[in-house]
């Protein structure tokens, strides 16, 4: 059931009828405020630094993605203030603070914190709460539930709570506030309704998830994806330096057709050269271990209903290696089908572009996927995200669905 306290606000979300604050007025929390004042909402932005706020309110932008233009565009829609107090003038506050790390690489919330005890102390009925700043999974249900319910005000009904992440670029000419998706995931399906609403006429695309710890993982995902990337290519030059080759000629020429070399020989080369490629082991190493990982999670599936892996009719959907093309070879697949049979599974399969094939001796046929092959099944594997297969009639008919396609590693 739905708040009345969250229609209203959304009611008065889209006549721009609200005051949106912002907590921390630097390269996030500032630009924010300027999209969200074009949106037509009024903006007060807090800031502890009474230059920065003096700046602002005398037409001054200290943050390079921000033009004095800008600023003088949204007029008397946007003002700064170090007045704390004043936050409970607003109906939703977007808490854009640092995030440092500590000297030993630990995470500095005493910024979230310290903000967070500034929202509490005017907190009031009716009033959404979002957190931007980059930080651990955890920390909006951890750190500012607490201390906002310390209050007495419940959230999803009193107030709302949400987190989405920042994914400011500065400097980047092409993408900025307004045309980045922006992630958003509350505590209740409230909160994350009143938090999309808010950001909606803002921002071109939402991207709601379920939870503040998802929201809060995948700016985290985010920035490891980028570290390992930088690490590998990193390791590339390293490569490249003792083999005499051009790291960028070959980075330049590697990405006029992104799929990648097979590591492993280069793996094997290094080798030869007394130098251990750790990134990419590693990744080698993590990769082949996902399908025992994948097994176990269908054992566990099983095991809810009740049943065992031995005599369980288990239904792969896919073996190719990677989406849409009929090549076995190197496919994690294969594992899974052999790590299941050695667990006494009967394991049959369905693949669009595999009609059959021969492993271990065994001739395997792809079964046709009918709602009562699915029914019969006690566990279906989805492996391989084909486009040609039906996933709504998986949905309907599978039991138990165990769905790998986004996380097993596919030579693609
Ligand atoms: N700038 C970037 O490129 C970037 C990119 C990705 C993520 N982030 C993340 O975004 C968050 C904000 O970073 P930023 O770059 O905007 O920081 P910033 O240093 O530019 O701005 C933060 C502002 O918050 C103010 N502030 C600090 N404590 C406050 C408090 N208790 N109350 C009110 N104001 C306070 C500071 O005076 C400052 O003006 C961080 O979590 C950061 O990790 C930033």
């Amino acid at each position: 059931m739905s708040s009345k306290v969250a229609d209203s606000l959304i009611e008065r979300i889209e006549r721009r009828d609200i005051v949106f604050g912002i907590v921390g007025l630097g390269y996030v929390g500032l630009p924010l405020a300027v999209e969200l004042a074009r949106a037509g909402y009024r903006v007060l932005g807090y800031d502890v630094n009474r230059r920065v706020v003096d700046g602002l309110n005398g037409g001054r932008s200290h943050v390079k993605d921000v033009a004095d233009a800008q600023l003088r565009e949204i007029g008397d829609r946007f003002t700064a203030t170090t007045d704390a107090e004043r936050l409970g003038e607003a109906d939703a506050v977007s808490i854009c603070v640092p995030t440092p790390l500590s000297k030993f690489k630990d995470p500095d919330v005493s910024f979230i914190v310290a903000a967070t005890e500034s929202v509490k102390r005017t907190l009031r009925p009716g009033q959404a709460i979002i957190l931007e700043s980059t930080t651990y999974p955890g920390t909006t249900r951890e750190i500012l539930l607490p201390a906002l319910e310390s209050t007495g005000l419940k959230v999803g009904s009193d107030f709302f709570l949400a987190f989405s992440p920042e994914r400011v670029d500065p400097g980047n000419p092409r993408f900025g506030t307004r045309n980045t998706p922006k992630v958003v995931g509350g505590i209740t399906p409230d909160c994350s309704r009143v938090a999309v609403a808010l950001y909606q006429p803002a921002i071109d695309t939402l991207v709601p998830v379920s939870t503040t710890e998802a929201a809060e993982l995948v700016k985290l995902l985010e920035n490891t994806f980028r570290s390992v990337n930088i690490g590998l290519v990193n390791e590339m030059a390293i490569v490249c330096d003792k083999l005499g080759v051009d790291v960028w000629e070959v980075i330049e020429a590697a990405s006029t057709k992104p799929f990648p070399i097979d590591p492993h020989y280069l793996a094997w080369k290094m080798r030869g050269l007394n130098y251990k490629t750790r990134f990419i082991d590693l990744a080698g190493e993590l990769n082949t271990e996902m399908p025992l990982f994948w097994v176990r999670k269908v054992t566990e599936a099983l095991n809810d209903r009740g049943r065992a892996v031995r005599g369980a009719n288990i239904l792969v959907l896919g073996v190719a290696y990677k989406r849409d093309i009929d090549d076995i070879r190197e496919s994690p697949a294969l594992d899974i089908i052999r790590l299941l049979e050695q667990q006494g599974a009967r394991v049959s399969y369905h693949d669009p572009h595999v009609a059959a094939f021969s492993e271990n001796g065994h001739e395997y046929r792809s079964v046709a996927l009918t709602p009562s092959t699915l029914e019969a099944a006690d566990c279906v594997l989805v492996v391989t995200d084909h486009t040609a297969i039906d996933f709504h009639l998986v949905k309907r008919h599978a039991r138990v669905a165990v769905d790998t396609r986004h996380v097993l590693p596919r030579g693609d």
